[in-house]
C-alpha cells in the first residue's frame, strides 16, 4: 500500500439534492487509521456527507476517492452505522449482525460473528429480535454489523445519541477499546457533542452550513488510550474546547445574516 495516498479524499465534493446545494466545494482528506469527528451544526449536511462517501449519494461536482480510487457505488470496503440503528425487525440479532457477510455471499470464517456477539456483549441476546433490546443494545447491534464485514472505513452518523447518558459513556469506550485494538479501519464520526469528538478523534472537523462547507480542522493531540476523565483534565482540552465551541457559534451566526 502506498502509504502517500490519503486513505478517504474528498475532493472539491458538491452534492445537491432536490435542487438545493447540500455541499459546497468541500475539500478533506482522511489518513489511514485516522479517526476524523465532524461536528457542526444540525441541518449542516454532515449526514449527507458521510452517505457521499458511503458512496449512497452521487456527487454533483467533485468527487469522493478511497485509496485514490472513486467511489461511485455502495462498497463492502466502507459500513455506516446510522442514529437510529437501521436493523432488520424481522430478523434476529445474530442474522442482523451476519447480514452484511451474506449480501457479499462470504461464509463466516473462524467464528468472527461469535467472537463479535461476544465483544459487543450481545451473546446472550443473540436469539431475541430487534424490538426485544434497549437502545443501547440496538446500537450494539448496528455497531456489530457494521464491524462483521471488516469494513476499512467506518462511518458513523450521531451512533450514540438515541441513548441516554450512562449507556452513550459505556458505548464509546467500547468503540474506544474497538479502535485502540484495530489498527486496519480508519473512521469518521459525526457527533453533535464536543465533548464526544474530544475523546474520540484524533482530528476534528466542524462543518458549516447549509451549503456545508468546512469551517475548521484541529488536531486532538492527547494521546490513547483515552478515557472522559483523562481527556478533561488535559492541558489542551480546555483551549480546544473553546476553540471548537466558537467556531459553531459562528457557523450559527453566519447561518442567520
Ligand atoms: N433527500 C434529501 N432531499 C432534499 N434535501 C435534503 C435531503 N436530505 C437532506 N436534505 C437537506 O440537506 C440539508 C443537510 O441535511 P443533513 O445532511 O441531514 O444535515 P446534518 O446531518 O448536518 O443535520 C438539510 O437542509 C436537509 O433538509
Ligand atoms: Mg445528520
Amino acid at each position: 500500500m502506498n502509504t502517500a495516498i490519503p486513505k478517504v479524499t474528498l475532493d472539491h465534493l458538491s452534492v445537491r439534492l432536490a435542487g438545493n446545494q447540500i455541499l459546497d466545494d468541500v475539500t478533506l482528506t482522511v489518513e489511514p487509521h485516522e479517526l476524523v469527528g465532524i461536528i457542526g451544526t444540525s441541518g449542516g449536511g454532515k449526514t449527507t456527507l458521510l452517505r457521499a462517501v458511503a458512496g449512497l449519494l452521487p456527487a454533483a461536482g467533485g468527487s469522493v476517492l478511497l485509496d485514490g480510487d472513486e467511489v461511485l457505488f455502495p462498497t463492502p470496503r466502507i459500513a455506516m452505522v446510522f442514529q437510529q440503528f437501521g436493523l432488520f425487525p424481522w430478523k434476529t440479532v445474530r442474522a442482523n449482525v451476519e447480514y452484511g457477510l451474506r449480501v457479499q455471499g462470504r461464509a463466516d470464517e473462524g467464528g468472527g460473528v461469535d467472537r463479535l456477539l461476544e465483544i459487543m456483549n450481545l451473546a446472550h441476546v443473540a436469539r431475541l429480535y430487534p424490538h426485544q433490546l434497549s437502545g443501547g443494545m440496538k446500537q450494539r447491534v448496528g455497531i456489530a454489523r457494521a464491524l462483521c464485514v471488516e469494513p476499512e472505513l467506518l462511518l458513523l452518523d450521531e451512533p450514540f445519541s438515541s441513548v441516554d447518558a450512562i449507556t452513550r459513556e459505556v458505548l464509546q469506550n467500547e468503540v474506544l477499546r474497538l479502535w485502540e485494538r484495530n489498527r486496519d479501519m480508519t473512521g469518521m464520526l459525526i457527533t453533535h457533542d464536543i465533548d464526544e469528538a474530544i475523546l474520540m478523534a484524533d482530528r476534528i472537523v466542524v462543518i458549516d452550513g447549509p451549503p456545508g462547507r468546512v469551517a475548521m480542522q484541529v488536531p486532538v493531540r492527547i494521546p490513547r488510550p483515552r478515557t472522559p476523565r483523562g481527556v478533561r483534565s488535559h492541558e489542551s482540552y480546555a483551549d480546544l474546547r473553546d476553540q471548537l465551541w466558537s467556531a459553531l457559534q459562528n457557523g450559527s451566526h453566519l447561518e442567520r445574516t
